[in-house]
């Protein structure tokens, strides 16, 4: 996802600047760019591609004595990922760098352009930079317009704001995207939008609050809170830890991932909403003419979020929908008509087996869409239409933020295909997107949450298996239960749907196999529980999760009351991540690496 980085001081700014973009590398990006400003003149460079092409348009710009500069790497949301699109943003005489999505800019950029302003991107951030120029007019200090800029824009950012009008000085806003900013003994000022690039440059960081705005010179940090009253800077002691700064704090990267799904959703929704409609801007309308079929193909957690999809699909735009494991439909001779679209879901957009199966549906004139967390990738280079799902660079090998955003894709793309074909009435389909926007909220790890599982993880550490069963979209849910307990704990576990148990599976219940039950209130409840019922009849060890008490339970996680199944499918499925996680912690394994596995699967 975007980096931001920001220096105020003598030093050679163009190394600071570059060196905190590198810094920032491992979160992804697609292109990259930097803005010094130093004896009154702007000197800007961008570059598509990797920071090693910035640094060859640089190679000849040299900066001595005092400057202020701020630097970008860009993972395109607004326009393709190109020199024009990428930051720093010019306006006449002042240049910005943006993290988020500015949602209200399509009005603002019309209200410019009818004043005659000139866009160069096709970027939301850009409106930033002229409204800012916009207000400076009439305004009596750049402050006074920057706070302007502030109340007219909509939507969540961490802005940087170099100008002409003030050449010493750094603007700062920040609200729903991370920003901090950091000092050493030298006087020295950085900004970045996570602590990595500062490690070994500033000595202690203040992270902003959200809301936070104000401005940093060489001798100022000047700081307001959302309420527009100027609070103190609260500084921390910088870490010097690189590989934990990454981790932001967490003891492993997937637990980070966890707790990063709240954040990476909200991107995944962003500017992809309106009052009564699903918005992907990405697509052309006519991919679902002539459409009679929707076939997804992917592996692993990824064949896990298309089997939700399919439950979607069906229900929602009533549309014929068939899901395959990519690695057996390369070689079963499947039939191919023209009347489906053939999806592709993949993380990395390189697993092997699915990169095969959309050159067979290319090859048999099949429209192709990737459902993808990786522009540029093989998949996303291929398909037809592309969406991205903007869950940033996943390190843990067990993915999760990845699954989380892919299945907030297939719901809304659900409603956008029931909109096409008329499969919904209007008030239902705003009624899920209402639903739709609590999914961020519905995924927040609370303390308790997490302390309860860790403590209970301790039961549940033997045995001779785990049985994961749910029904309907909690069955995938149940799958990929299993698959991330496996995965990073070595124990034996599968996905079941719970009606299916007493044709077989019932057999091997006991107390040592440990049924872990999902029971939400708004999808077959009655049922699911006399499934569960006779699991506990039998003497199986039951771990329910569920919002009603269930005393057949040996163990009971209870998550929030919510009013869709949906956001309880949400809910669980952190409960079930971090389950994992902790069992895994238990047995001493390797959480993010574990062993047998890449996290990108590139081979048959
Ligand atoms: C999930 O935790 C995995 N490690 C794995 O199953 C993964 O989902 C699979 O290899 C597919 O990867 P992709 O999404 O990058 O195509």
């Amino acid at each position: 996802m975007c980096g931001i980085v920001g220096y105020i001081g003598k030093r050679n700014s163009k190394e600071i600047l570059l060196d905190g973009l590198k810094e920032l590398e491992y979160r992804g990006y697609d292109s990259a760019g930097i803005a010094v400003l130093q004896n009154g003149e702007f000197s800007n460079f961008k570059a598509v591609g990797k920071l090693i092409n910035l640094e060859e348009k640089t190679k000849d710009f040299i900066t001595k004595g005092f400057a202020i500069g701020i630097g970008h790497t860009r993972w395109a949301t607004h326009g393709k990922p190109t020199e024009l699109n990428a930051h720093p943003h010019l306006g006449e005489s002042s240049y910005v760098v943006h993290n988020g999505i500015i949602e209200n800019y399509a009005v603002l950029k019309k209200e410019l352009l009818a004043d005659g302003v000139k866009f160069l991107s096709q970027t939301d951030t850009e409106v930033i930079v002229h409204q800012f120029e916009k207000n400076l007019k009439s305004s009596k200090s750049a402050f006074d317009a920057f706070s302007k800029t502030l109340k007219e824009i909509d939507g969540a950012y961490a802005i940087l704001l170099a100008t002409k009008s003030q050449p010493d000085t750094i603007f700062f806003a920040k609200h729903g995207s991370p920003m901090l900013v950091g000092i050493n003994d030298e006087g020295e000022k950085f900004f970045a939008s996570s602590d990595t690039p500062l490690i070994g440059q500033a000595k202690e960081v203040n992270y902003f609050e959200d809301g936070d705005f104000g401005y940093v010179n060489p001798s100022e940090i000047v700081i307001f809170d959302k309420g527009s009253n100027k609070r103190k800077a609260n500084f921390k002691k910088l870490s010097q830890n690189r590989l934990s700064a990454q981790k932001d704090g967490f003891r492993f990267f997937m637990e980070k991932e966890i707790y990063e799904q709240s954040d990476v959703i909200a991107d995944t929704l962003m500017g992809r909403l309106s009052d009564s409609e699903v918005i992907f801007d990405e697509l052309d309308k006519s991919l679902f003419d002539g459409i009679n079929e929707i076939k997804l193909c992917a592996c692993g957690t990824s064949y896990h979020s298309a089997l939700s999809a399919s439950y979607l699909f069906e229900r929602y735009s009533k549309i014929r929908t068939s899901v395959e494991i990519a690695s057996e439909f390369r070689y079963r001779d499947p039939i191919m008509s023209k009347d489906t679209l053939f999806v592709v879901i993949s993380q990395s957009g390189e697993t092997a087996d699915t990169l095969e199966t959309l050159k067979m549906a290319k090859e048999a004139n099949l429209k192709t869409l990737v459902i993808c967390n990786v522009d540029n990738s093989s998949m996303v280079r291929l398909a037809d239409s592309c969406i991205l799902t903007r869950a940033g660079i996943e390190k843990g090998v067990a993915s999760t933020k990845a699954f989380a955003t892919q299945v907030t894709i297939f719901w809304m793309l659900s409603l956008y295909v029931a909109k096409l074909r008329n499969s919904m009435k209007k008030e239902e389909i705003t009624k899920h997107i209402l639903l739709l926007r609590e999914i961020p909220s519905s995924v927040k790890v609370s303390d308790e949450m997490h302390e309860k599982l860790t403590r209970l993880s301790k039961r549940y550490l033997h045995g001779h298996g785990f049985f994961f069963i749910g029904r309907d979209i909690f069955y995938p849910l149940a799958l990929e239960g299993a698959l991330k307990l496996k995965e990073i704990s070595y124990l034996h576990a599968e996905g079941y749907p719970s009606g299916e148990m007493k044709h077989g599976p019932i057999a091997l219940a006991d107390p040592e196999l440990f049924t872990i039950a999902l029971l939400p209130e708004h999808m077959l409840y009655e049922k699911s529980r006399s499934n569960v019922e006779e699991l506990s009849a039998r003497d199986s060890t039951i771990c329910a999760i569920s919002s009603l008490e269930f005393d057949k339970a040996d163990d009971f996680i209870e998550i929030k009351k919510s009013s869709h199944y949906m956001l309880e499918f949400f809910e669980m499925m952190v409960v079930l991540q971090l389950l994992a996680l902790e069992i895994s912690v238990r047995l001493g394994n390797d959480v993010d690496m574990p062993r047998n596995l890449a996290k990108s699967v590139t081979v048959e």
